[in-house]
């Protein structure tokens, strides 16, 4: 694992300035305190490279070691190419492929979840799966019911090919659900786009996303859980989309989990969509709270909707 944040923090008093808004409201309805924003000139493919770095040092590994890039972003430098070709480039890695996936929040549960395919399918065998996003420049820097939430970041995952017993005691991706819902468009997404010829701002029904994120996160962890064989009492972490503390306590409440299992990052990173379970996994690996064997449960909601969540042992 790897990670990196931009440098600059952003505290939520700095949005009283410019919003009607206020550092109280701000941690009592999402549990964010802080976020990272990306400097000028500074892109998701940026971020992504040096998350990369980050996990090929952790794992002692080269560029030319691995296969393939799966990159998870909305937010990719440029309409094409891909943001994983870019980061391909510049870590030096001259054979293999690179692509993007692009389901917004639950980006990285669709990276893995692809990334894992094609190891199982023999076509790579050291896969880096990246989520990386700047939220920061598609904010609308006057709606206080959005700018408040999001942040910068990205975080790597190496996933490697080896030969396991066929059981839930096996290291690795063990089962994963993915699912998405187009009626919920207008939701949350972003007004702009190639096809209409602008960037665009995220627009948010905050109450409505978050209405079907309680309704839907526990139900396909759960879904993922029993495809493994698992349930609730084989879980030890659970390693959840950084959105809204409020949405992840009431996830971990009806998977019967304790939130002393859970890694929670969304005071220090907000919500950085398909960055947020690769940073939370960065960071919850790093202080060395997920260990190797452990039975970890991922999920998330985003634009779409699209939802889905992942089982693996450490
Ligand atoms: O990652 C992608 C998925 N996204 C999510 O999971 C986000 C899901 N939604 C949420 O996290 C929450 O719905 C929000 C944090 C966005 C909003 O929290 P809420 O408890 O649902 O608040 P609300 O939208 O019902 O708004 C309550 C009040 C409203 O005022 P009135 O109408 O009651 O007078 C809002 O205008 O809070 C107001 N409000 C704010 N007040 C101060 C909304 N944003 C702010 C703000 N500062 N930044």
């Amino acid at each position: 694992m790897g990670h990196y944040l931009p440098d600059r923090v952003v505290t939520n008093a700095e949005f009283e300035a410019s919003v009607d808004t206020s550092d109280e409201w701000i941690r009592a309805r999402t549990g964010i305190e802080q976020r990272h924003f990306a400097a000028e000139g500074q892109t998701t493919s940026d971020l992504a490279r040096r998350a990369a770095e980050a996990a090929l040092e952790n794992a002692g590994l080269k560029a030319d070691d691995i296969d393939a890039i799966v990159l998870a972003t909305s937010t990719a430098d440029l309409t094409f190419p891909s943001a994983a070709t870019m980061v391909q480039h510049a870590l030096g890695m001259t054979r293999g492929f690179a692509f993007d996936v692009q389901a917004v929040c639950a980006g990285f549960v669709y990276a893995l979840t692809n990334a894992n395919a094609l190891i199982v399918s023999g076509q790579a065998e050291r896969i880096l799966v990246i989520g990386a996003e700047t939220f920061s420049r598609i904010m609308d820097w006057s709606d206080r019911t959005t700018c408040v939430l999001f942040g910068d970041g990205a975080g790597a995952l190496i996933l490697e090919a080896q030969e396991g017993q066929g059981s839930s005691a096996d290291r690795g991706i063990l089962a994963t659900d993915l699912n998405s819902d187009g009626r919920h468009r207008d939701i949350l997404y972003v007004d702009g786009g190639v096809s209409t010829q602008s960037t665009g701002h995220l627009r948010m029904q905050g109450k409505e996303v978050f209405r079907h994120a309680v309704e839907k996160l526990a139900k396909t962890a759960e879904t993922a859980l029993a495809r493994a064989g698992l349930g609730h009492d084989d879980i030890d972490w659970i390693v959840p989309h950084q959105a809204n503390l409020r949405i992840i306590t009431a996830t971990a409440k009806k998977l019967n989990h304790p939130m002393d299992r859970v890694i929670v990052t969304v005071q220090d990173h907000g919500n950085t969509s398909a960055a947020s379970i690769p940073l939370a996994l960065s960071v919850g690996s790093a202080e060395g709270r997920i260990k190797q064997g452990d039975l970890l449960v991922t999920e998330a909601i985003g634009g779409g909707l699209a939802w889905g969540s992942v089982v693996l042992r450490w």
